[in-house]
């Protein structure tokens, strides 16, 4: 069975891949390396033994699509990564996410139905929830995003809702990822942000590494066990995991579902430092700072329905998140760069 798998370079993508064709999967990646570099795809073939296509081109381009779907006409499934994913930079840029994240997936919809490809399973985030009043968050939870990036999620849920409506033979397997982390245990493949990195792991590592001086917490005045932020880190090989379990409950599950992919487990940053600095010997300086503005004091995940829908649950703890992504960090201090 051949996937399709959009932003596939990137790094859950490049995970999932790694998976896919462990599991027999052939694949073919179209990503535009807008946010990521084929090394990470030359890597996967060299950990799976065996190639992914790769096909270099931008989801918002239909003719390019059209290209994709016509030279693989095995194709049976997408799964759909591509997307911008920064938060701050949607609030500056907003009309760059809704043309990159909300049109590409229009696009790409519009190619699958004249392919008459009927299955994808979606990246979506916890971001679609906002500030939750449920916690662990359940899928029932209403969708109240709270910055463009998310709304760009809620609105392609929808997108997704209605042109499944119309088109009864369509399958989406929507997954709202909470905080994914770590790297594939080889080292070989991992998170490499541009620039300075927005989320807490990458920070982290990229402090340990020497490549940033210390860590700025964001407020230890929440009504936490220790006043900061806790949220549910999830280990990228467990997610990549996931979508190989969603891509086969498709094939039971009619219409539209979301699925939570977490732990159920929360963790504040002080733990996590904590871990880090217990499990890989290395200091983490770090000073207290201002709430970062837009963040929630918690949020961990209700999984009830994807262990009991998808028969998938997260396998690693926090130790195996922070060791497997200073493995990546340590031996690739620069990332893909000269990794
Ligand atoms: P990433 O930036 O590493 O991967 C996204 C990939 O999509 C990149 O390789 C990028 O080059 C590619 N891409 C972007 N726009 C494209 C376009 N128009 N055409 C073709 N390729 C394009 O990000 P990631 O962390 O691997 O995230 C993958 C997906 O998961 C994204 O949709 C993201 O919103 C979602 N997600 C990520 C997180 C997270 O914290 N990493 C959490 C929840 C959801
Ligand atoms: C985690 C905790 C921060 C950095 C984001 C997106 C979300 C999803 C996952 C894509 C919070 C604290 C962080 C730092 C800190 N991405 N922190 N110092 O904000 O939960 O979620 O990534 O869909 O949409 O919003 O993750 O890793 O940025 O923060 O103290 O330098 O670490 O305040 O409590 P977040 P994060």
């Amino acid at each position: 069975m051949r996937v399709l798998v959009t932003g596939g370079a990137g790094y859950i993508g490049s995970h999932t891949v790694l998976a896919l064709l462990r599991a027999g999967y052939s694949v073919v990646v179209v990503d535009n390396l807008s946010n990521s570099r084929v090394e990470s795809l030359q890597r996967v073939a060299a950990l799976a033994g065996r190639q992914p296509d790769f096909v270099r081109a931008d989801i918002t381009d239909k003719a390019a699509l059209e290209a994709v779907f016509r030279r693989y006409p095995d194709v049976s499934a997408v799964l759909h990564f591509a997307g911008l994913k920064a938060v701050g930079e949607s609030v500056a840029q907003p009309l760059a996410y809704y043309r990159n994240n909300v049109v590409g997936t229009m696009v790409l919809c519009e190619v699958m139905q004249a392919h008459g490809v009927q299955r994808m399973v979606f990246s979506s985030s916890a971001t679609v929830y906002g500030d939750a009043k449920t916690v662990p968050v359940p899928e029932s939870e209403p969708l109240k995003p709270t910055n463009p990036y998310g709304h760009t999620k809620r609105v392609i849920e929808e997108l997704l809702a209605d042109v499944q409506q119309a088109n009864p033979g369509w399958r989406v397997g929507i997954l709202r990822y909470f905080n994914p982390v770590g790297a594939d245990e080889s080292g070989q493949i991992g998170e490499d942000p541009q620039g300075v990195p927005n989320n807490l792991m990458p920070y982290i590592t990229q402090v340990a590494v020497g490549r940033l001086e210390s860590l700025q917490v964001f407020g230890d005045d929440y009504p936490t066990i220790d006043g900061t932020g806790v949220r549910d880190y999830i280990h990228v090989s467990d997610l990549a995991a996931g979508h190989l379990a969603a891509l086969r409950a498709l094939e039971q599950v009619e219409g539209v579902r979301a699925w939570n992919l977490g732990t159920g487990q929360g963790y504040s940053v002080l733990e996590l430092v904590a871990a880090f600095e217990r499990v890989t010997g290395k200091k983490i300086p770090y000073t207290v700072v201002g709430r970062r503005a837009g963040d929630v004091a918690t949020s961990y995940a209700d999984v009830t329905r994807a262990s009991g829908e998808l028969g998938w649950s997260a396998q690693l703890g926090l130790d195996r998140m922070v060791s497997d992504a200073w493995r990546w960090q340590r031996t690739n201090p620069d990332g893909y760069d000269k990794g």
